[in-house]
């Protein structure tokens, strides 16, 4: 297959592959084909034998800075709710095999929500993770509500939520967002170690130890998305959305009139 906004490498160690987003120059900005494509890569090494676990990774100044809001900037709630982008999100989470996220730079928006799709997360000391959808109107809507209040609790997400605060990567480990982090020269390695100590176990064992624990943290998270995606959706029918998604493309400061 041949992707134009993502690389996959097959064997990056034994039965480990990598997918590696790459649109660099927008910051990994996640537009609905790089969602797609990952969608694609991702049914493909999950239905391959020779694969057992599998790193998500972007380059060292974003992991990704969310979702494209140049994509978005126009979009109406019916033209959102239309495009239904979350199946593929959806899909994504349904990976059988360990998905490990090798994190530097940015991890905001659907950037971080999408580490947050994976299982296990390696940081480079300098990520930086956030949630920073208020900031132009907007709100999470890949799940970051749901999950990011799983991991981090209610107090620090709802500051990351509602005031658009980025965290550290040392402050994602000590709140339990992240498993590891390490100096920015070694976050691929790391990843891919963990990704080996996944891999070298049964595979029929993991799928179904994987699928356990996410049991354990998905309980009662479908009624929780739905109802964030609505929520998401509503806000494409304000004003608000509008000016925020165009003052970032225009690079000015937006304002908010509540409408
Ligand atoms: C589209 C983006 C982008 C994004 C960055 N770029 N983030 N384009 N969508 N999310 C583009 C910029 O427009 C710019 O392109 C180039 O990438 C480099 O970015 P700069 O802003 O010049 O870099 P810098 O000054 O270092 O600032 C980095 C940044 C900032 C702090 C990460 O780019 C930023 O605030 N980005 C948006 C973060 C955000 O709000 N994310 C949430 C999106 S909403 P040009 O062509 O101008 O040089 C979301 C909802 C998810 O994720 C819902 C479910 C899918």
């Amino acid at each position: 297959m041949s992707y134009e906004f993502i690389l996959v490498y097959r064997e990056v160690a034994p039965y480990v592959a990598m997918i590696q987003l790459n649109r660099p120059k927008e910051l990994n900005a996640l537009n609905l084909q790089l969602m797609g494509e990952i969608r694609d890569a991702l049914l493909d090494l999950d239905a391959d034998d020779s694969i057992r676990a599998i790193v998500i990774t972007g380059n060292d100044r974003a992991f990704a800075a969310g979702a494209d809001i140049k994509q978005m900037a126009g979009k109406t709630a019916i033209d959102m709710l239309k495009i239904d982008q979350f199946t593929t999100w959806d899909t994504i989470r349904k990976t059988k095999k360990p998905l490990i996220a090798a994190v530097s730079g940015f991890a905001l928006g659907g950037g971080c929500e999408l580490v947050m799709h994976c299982d296990m997360i390696v940081a480079s000391e300098t990520a930086q993770f956030g949630q920073p959808e208020i900031n132009i109107g907007v709100m999470p809507g890949a799940g970051g509500t749901q999950r990011l209040t799983k991991a981090v609790g209610k107090a620090l997400a709802m500051e990351m939520v509602l005031t658009g605060r980025f965290i550290s990567a040392e402050e994602a480990k000590a709140a339990g967002l992240i498993n590891k982090v390490v100096p920015v020269e070694l976050y691929l390695e790391e990843a891919v170690k963990m990704a080996s100590a996944c891999a070298n176990k049964s595979p029929i064992a993991i799928q179904l130890a994987k699928e356990s624990v996410l049991k354990s943290f998905d309980s009662h998270l479908q009624e929780g998305l739905y109802f964030e995606r609505k929520n998401f959706y509503l806000l494409f029918a304000t004003e608000d959305q509008k000016e925020g998604m165009a003052a970032f493309v225009e690079k000015r400061a937006a304002d908010f009139k509540g409408k």
